[in-house]
């Protein structure tokens, strides 16, 4: 049996947006760090600690190296000698070493070691400063375990106990992934050393301090309509903290823009709510000129006050709160004041007097607290609307496709006149194949939907088409759904905290998943109109067995007349005619044997017996490789 379907060209369906379908991107899997951000050093500023990760330290990242009979010590101190208020810690190399040797450190960068191709060239900066009173020379080369070379020594004088940025360019030799940069001081004396940076000269649009290449390239060839940035979970952490200006900035505190904005060395690194160190490298001025680079929209997400992301605390300080709805306008006027603003004027300083046209920003991430969220909302929607009534806020509906949180959060969207809500869901295959009409029923006079994250679970070919299927769903609906963006979008393949994602890398290759590839096919063929069509006819609709929807589902869908339990290959394995009214009676087809010990009654504990059945012992109830199709006349 197949579809018919009609289209009604003659009708006018919903308009749809350039920006209709965008990207997400936030600091997790690495996809700052040791991902988009080029900085090849980790660590760079001696800023790791045990917050981040336990048993950090500020010399994570680095071993001590020495060149002949070279010694010393290499200790890292939050002292008074350091660089910046915000940039505490720095590396002390006490230097002990007979004339032809030298001491000093080494960075195997991200993953197992820097990436560098022969004939590219690379610039290293470096802050020291030494109280040897001849001055302090300072060695840095590239070379890999073996000792092999991959560039020329490269040789300079550090002078006086003040702080200083030195810099350099090497020029690789040859081709590795496997590289460590060494820095090395001679003679005797206290040589400090900070931000100790290397970078690929070539970065994304050749801009300094910049993106890596290949990664930028592949998100600029999806041309998505728009950039939600930063977070995701990382945008709430911590954000009940009691923010203390004079003694700096608690870890694990929430994503604070004005962190990530100005000089790098004098921005302040932070706990990452997944598990690692954010520079903020990649800060707030490179978003919105990647954005700006890439032709999306900027969208960023400032935090509501709340923890989400399973965590469920609001702040009960109101100057807090006052201090972040203030930080939330100071941000619009970086983005898009005059450069005679005061934020207008950093934006100018950093290297873009042009606005960035800002016209929506988020407000939270995935909230648990529907009533404490939605006091927040109200809060910073009606401050920002006063200063700047062109500004669409958006509201969100937490963690949930569905529930009480997610129907309070909508409720209460709806009452206070929210203009977009943000939705987030990660399911099965199975579910955005069902949920291809979600949005069909939705209340035109109400809020409309940002999508903003979602994708189905697992990395095959069955889930990018799920997605697709369901992206069309999403056009469809293009007068309720306004944006919608997969998530998440990079994961590095030596630290990825959350699967599926939608493009993959190491230290020196990346590429995109099939996920990717539909994205890329929708965000460069962003339709105008939807052109209304019906679909008539028997309808064949997988299903998963698990997950929540199984056989008891379907057994109370009296107009099933075939039912059959596939395995990955299509292979029917049983199937049940409902001419008892029940999923039970279930005929075993050839080859299968008996499909479960409770004699055919479906339960939800026989998907681990049906899967072992046909994939054999080691596969999870979560596995959706069984499916069931079922035909029923429309
Ligand atoms: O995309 C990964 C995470 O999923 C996001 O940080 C969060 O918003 C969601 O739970």
């Amino acid at each position: 049996p197949g579809y018919t379907i009609t289209a009604r060209p003659a009708e006018v369906g919903p308009a749809i947006a350039d920006t209709m379908h965008g990207i997400f991107f936030e600091d997790i899997n690495d996809a700052a760090d040791g991902g988009l951000y080029a900085e090849l050093v980790r660590n760079r500023s001696f800023e790791f600690t045990g917050t981040d990760r336990a048993g950090w330290n500020g010399l994570t990242g680095w071993t001590t190296t020495t060149q002949g009979r070279g010694s010393g010590t290499a200790t890292t101190v939050d002292g008074s000698a350091r660089l910046d208020e915000r940039n505490r810690t720095y590396l002390e190399l006490a230097l002990t070493s007979p004339a032809g040797s030298a001491f000093g450190v080494r960075n195997a960068g991200y993953g197992d070691g820097i990436a560098v191709q022969k004939g590219k060239r690379y610039d290293f900066s470096v802050w020291a400063r030494t109280d040897a009173r001849n001055g302090t020379p300072l060695t840095l080369v590239l070379d890999d375990a073996a000792g092999k070379r991959y560039t020329s020594p490269q040789h300079l004088v550090v002078r006086g106990d003040g702080w200083v940025k030195y810099t350099g360019t090497f020029t690789a030799t040859a081709t590795t992934n496997a590289a460590r940069l060494s820095v090395l001081g001679s003679g005797s004396g206290t040589l400090r050393l900070d931000m100790v940076s290397l970078f690929p000269r070539e970065t994304f649009k050749n801009r300094p301090n910049g993106l890596r290449k290949d990664l930028a390239e592949k998100i600029a060839a999806l041309n998505p309509g728009f950039l939600r940035f930063p977070g995701g979970c990382i945008v709430n952490t911590g954000s009940h903290e009691a923010y203390d200006a004079a003694a700096g900035y608690p870890r694990a505190r929430s994503y604070q823009w004005k962190d990530t904005v100005g000089p790098v060395e004098t921005r302040a690194t932070n706990a990452n709510f997944w598990g690692y160190n954010q520079s903020y490298g990649l800060g707030y001025f490179e978003y919105f000129q990647f954005a700006e680079d890439i032709g999306a929209e900027p969208v960023p997400v400032v935090p509501a006050m709340l923890t989400g992301c399973g965590q469920n605390q609001a702040t009960d300080d109101p100057e807090l709160l006052q201090r972040h709805v203030q930080d939330a306008l100071d941000l619009i006027e970086f983005a898009n004041g005059p450069v005679t603003s005061t934020w207008g004027r950093v934006r100018a300083q950093m290297g873009h007097p042009a606005p960035f046209g800002v016209r929506r920003i988020g407000v939270g991430n995935e909230e648990n607290l529907p009533a404490e969220y939605a006091a927040n909302f109200v809060t910073f929607r009606d401050a920002i609307e006063a200063r700047y009534p062109d500004i669409t806020v958006i509201a969100n509906s937490g963690p949930d496709d569905s529930g009480a949180v997610f129907d309070a959060h909508w409720a209460a969207a709806r009452a206070n006149g929210a203009e977009v809500v943000d939705e987030h869901y990660y399911n099965s295959p199975a579910w955005f194949l069902q949920n291809n009409g979600r949005y069909d029923s939705y209340d035109r006079s109400g809020p409309q939907v940002f999508l903003g994250e979602y994708a189905s679970l697992d990395s095959k070919l069955s889930n990018a088409l799920a997605e697709a299927a369901f992206m069309t769903g999403l056009e469809r609906n293009a007068d309720v759904v306004t944006m919608s963006s997969y998530a998440p979008l990079l994961a590095h393949v030596d630290n990825a905290q959350w699967k599926p994602d939608m493009i993959w890398f190491d230290n020196d290759q990346s590429w995109g998943s099939t996920s990717y590839e539909v994205q890329k096919l929708f965000m460069n063929n962003v339709g105008d109109r939807v052109v209304p069509s019906t679909a008539t006819g028997a309808v064949l609709q997988p299903q998963p067995i698990g997950g929540g929807i199984g056989l008891s589902t379907w057994a109370t869908a009296a107009s099933y007349d075939d039912v059959r339990v596939s395995a990955p290959d299509g292979t029917a394995l049983f199937a049940d005619d409902f001419s008892d009214g029940n999923a039970t009676g279930w005929t075993p087809l050839a080859g299968t044997g008996t499909w479960s010990a409770a004699g055919g009654a479906y339960t939800q504990s026989d998907t681990a017996a049906l899967n072992t059945l046909v994939k054999g012992p080691d596969v999870g109830t979560s596995d959706y490789d069984l499916t069931l199709k079922a035909t029923k006349t429309a």
